[in-house]
């Protein structure tokens, strides 16, 4: 048996209803999604104690562990990873802190963008990947928060690895990582400027047809002159919390995942 999570959510789709079909399955994809991260986020919550010190990521994910703890006014520390972090724990009433107050962090808590079964991840979709390293190094204990279309049997499966280099560097970067085999392309915004990091650098996005080795790629990666850090995390993560239509399921192990994939095939494919 599963053993579940407690939190199921109450979901009304009125907004949805305004919308055209098309757009609407869309939504309704979204939405359920949503829900996912949401009972995932909630759980997490669970795990902050009053008086910790907790390190938290960025993207949609954390957004509801952040609004999961500001429900239950968390008398914890939060140390966050980016600027929009930073803002939404403020404005939910939360303890800010920084890493410069505390070597040491209780907890980090954080979405991911790819996680395989030996809990090895893609993260940097938000493009804050270096400081999300940076505080998970500084945790006692990484907790990772994803809907269940996160699980991958390989890396690199779905999404391109994230490369913060310094604006400088990113032309002779871009050579660099296609010697690496893989096909790197500058983020940019929709006016097609290139995105820039709350650290006022470049990310390119590098595409490989799959991470065979992440701890070797993550290193490698790294060498290349003008990277600051790379979107692939290896031997970090304790548990991972994903939201899935039955609720959640925490995962503490690698079988744990295997089971986890395997009964999920299963319940999609009756
Ligand atoms: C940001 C990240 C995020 O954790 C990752 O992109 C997941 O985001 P979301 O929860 O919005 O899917 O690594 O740099």
């Amino acid at each position: 048996m599963l053993d579940i999570c407690e939190a199921y959510l109450i979901f009304s789709g009125t907004r949805e209803n305004d919308l055209i079909s098309g757009t609407r399955a869309l939504v309704g994809v979204h939405v359920e999604v949503e829900r996912w991260k949401i009972a995932a986020a909630g759980e997490a919550a669970k795990l902050v104690e009053r008086g910790m010190v907790v390190g938290l990521g960025s993207g949609t994910t954390v957004a509801q562990v952040v609004r999961a703890l500001a429900e239950k006014k968390s008398e914890a520390a939060f140390v966050p990873s980016s600027i929009a972090t930073q803002r939404l724990v403020n404005e939910l009433g939360l303890k800010l802190a920084s890493l410069r107050e505390y070597r040491r962090l209780d907890l980090m808590i954080d979405g991911a963008d790819e996680v395989d079964a030996d809990f090895n991840m893609i993260k940097g979709r938000g493009g804050a990947h270096t400081r999300e390293k940076i505080v998970a190094s500084a945790a006692k204990r990484v907790v990772i928060v994803v809907d269940r279309t996160k699980l991958v049997k390989r890396l690199g499966e779905k999404m391109p690895v994230p490369v913060e280099v310094l604006p400088f560097a990113y032309k002779s970067a871009i050579h660099k990582l296609a010697e690496l085999g893989g096909k790197p392309m500058l983020r940019t915004t929709p006016s097609g400027a290139p995105f820039v990091t709350d650290d006022g650098n470049y990310i390119i996005d590098v595409k490989f047809r799959e991470v065979t080795k992440p701890k070797d790629l993550e290193a490698k990666i790294d060498y290349t002159p003008g990277a600051i850090e790379n979107g692939i995390f290896t031997g970090v993560t304790d548990i991972v919390i994903v939201g899935y239509e039955g609720g959640c399921k925490v995962l503490r192990s690698k079988q744990d995942f295997i089971n986890f994939m395997r009964r999920l095939k299963g319940s999609l494919q009756r």
